[in-house]
């Protein structure tokens, strides 16, 4: 059916979504990486295309299909996400769902490393990758786009980390869910949040990442139209 403009609400706006994980080599065949499946930021990336929005989804490395009509850049590492994120500027909306690696080697070794029989197991330095949220959220005004949303994921604690994530990261609502024991959000079909933003805190009702991303959608279209 043909959508009417009512359905359009996002017409005009550009979104920037990052998804999945990031993987971080450590030689040419090994990497540092992390569960994420990607399935929650695609489905806000295509959401957010659903209601109008032109929309740069970066992704690392999943195994999900590129969500239609949304422009889908494919990278692997944190600076690779950050440089395209850079790329697809300016935005209003910007939207960090990727599980980036916090860390990186600090110089990946630049053929395979190899087991001597009885050489000590080699010690991995890292070093810390940028933050791609707090850097979104951190641009000058002319450039920062006019919403940054985080996500939290944690394991305890959960509402006062996300709040001091709030804080620290400089973006404008956090939306939060529990992982670990107990809870099958990593690569599951659905997800339990709460959106947090320096005021408020909001609990959504458990539901399919695809319900989660539509009503994440409508917020997002609710708020740049009450600005
Ligand atoms: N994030 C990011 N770039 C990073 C790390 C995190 O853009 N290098 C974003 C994530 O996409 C998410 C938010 O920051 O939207 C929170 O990520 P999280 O890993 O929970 O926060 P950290 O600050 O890395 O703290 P920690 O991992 O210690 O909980
Ligand atoms: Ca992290």
């Amino acid at each position: 059916a043909a959508l009417t403009p009512a359905d359009q609400r996002l017409r005009g706006r550009r979104a920037i979504v990052t998804s999945g994980p990031t993987r971080e080599p450590l030689d040419p065949v090994r990497f540092l990486s992390n569960q994420s499946s990607g399935r929650q930021g695609h489905a806000i990336a295509a959401a957010l295309a659903e209601l109008g929005a032109a929309v740069t989804l970066v992704t690392g490395p999943v195994t999900l299909a590129d969500p239609p009509g949304v422009d889908t850049r494919h990278v692997e590492t944190a600076e690779e996400m950050l440089a395209a994120c850079r790329a697809a500027l300016p935005a209003d909306i910007a939207v960090c769902a990727a599980a980036v690696s916090d860390w990186r080697a600090a110089a990946p070794a630049p053929g395979k490393l190899k087991k001597d029989a009885d050489a000590t197991p080699p010690r991995l330095e890292l070093v810390a990758n940028p933050d791609i949220l707090a850097t979104l959220a951190g641009l000058p005004a002319d450039r920062r786009p006019a919403l940054v949303v985080g996500f939290a994921a944690e394991t305890d604690h959960l509402l006062e980390h996300a709040r001091a994530k709030l804080a620290r990261k400089g973006c404008d609502w956090i939306i939060a869910n529990q992982v670990g024991p107990g809870t099958d959000t990593f690569g599951g079909p659905d997800n339990t949040v709460h959106l947090i933003d320096a005021a408020d805190m909001e609990s959504w009702p458990t539901a399919a990442k695809t319900e989660i991303a539509r009503r994440l959608a409508r917020r997002i279209a609710d708020h740049l139209e009450t600005r």
